[in-house]
């Protein structure tokens, strides 16, 4: 049987180390694993997330957990083929609370994000997408290198200090969490909006 390999991860220098031998910031203690980014080299997009969630830590890949199945289905209705994106996030390590037995996952701080945005960079150099897409504000900020919201992020130009277009659009997990069910609507057709923008900005 012929193996075909579509995703690769990337690949880290031995001098700088890498996510999984990384101890620059305190979550390696706390998370299972790292877990980096995945998808094909040449990737026309790339899509940044906060940080793995508890089935990510378990899994070691990015996006296997209740969001990345709600991105997967997002990604699918605005016409973006998922194989041909590549997924990571601004913090490699999964960080928690603990409520009673339950992990609970807790959104890193700007040590953390400081402490990892080495990787995601390498991440970028490696990948060179034609557009960086970024979910929520915490991506954006690991991305962009400052704090922007996205409802001020979605009416501007904005690229990453690499000169790569950002795309900033909220987290699905905002549309999983989203109360009422008019909200959950408009959050998803705002994010399908933004990934056909992106879609069109990557000429693909
Ligand atoms: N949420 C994220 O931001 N990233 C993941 O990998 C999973 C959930």
């Amino acid at each position: 049987m012929q193996l075909h390999i579509l995703h690769t991860a990337p690949e880290f220098s031995r001098d700088e180390g890498s996510p999984a031998t990384c101890r620059r910031c305190i979550l390696w203690r706390e998370g299972t694993q790292a877990v980096v980014g995945e998808g094909p080299r040449g990737a026309p997009l790339m899509l940044v997330g906060e940080a793995p969630g508890t089935e990510e830590d378990r899994a070691g890949h990015p996006f296997v957990g209740p969001s990345g199945v709600l991105l997967r289905e997002l990604l699918g209705e605005a016409g973006v083929d998922p194989a041909r994106v590549f997924m990571t996030n601004a913090v490699k390590h999964f960080g928690y609370q603990l409520r009673g037995r339950r992990r609970m996952h807790r959104t890193p701080g700007q040590r953390e994000l400081q402490a990892c945005n080495l990787w995601l960079r390498r991440e970028l150099e490696q990948i060179a997408p034609r557009v960086i897409v970024t979910l929520g504000t915490t991506a954006l900020k690991a991305v962009l290198g400052e704090r922007l919201a996205i409802v001020a992020a979605r009416e501007r130009s904005l690229a990453a200090p690499e000169g790569i277009p950002v795309i900033a659009t909220y987290h699905p997990l905002a549309l999983l969490r989203a109360p009422a069910q008019e909200e959950k609507s408009a959050l998803r057709r705002t994010i399908l909006a933004d990934f056909g923008r992106a879609l069109r900005l990557a000429g693909t």
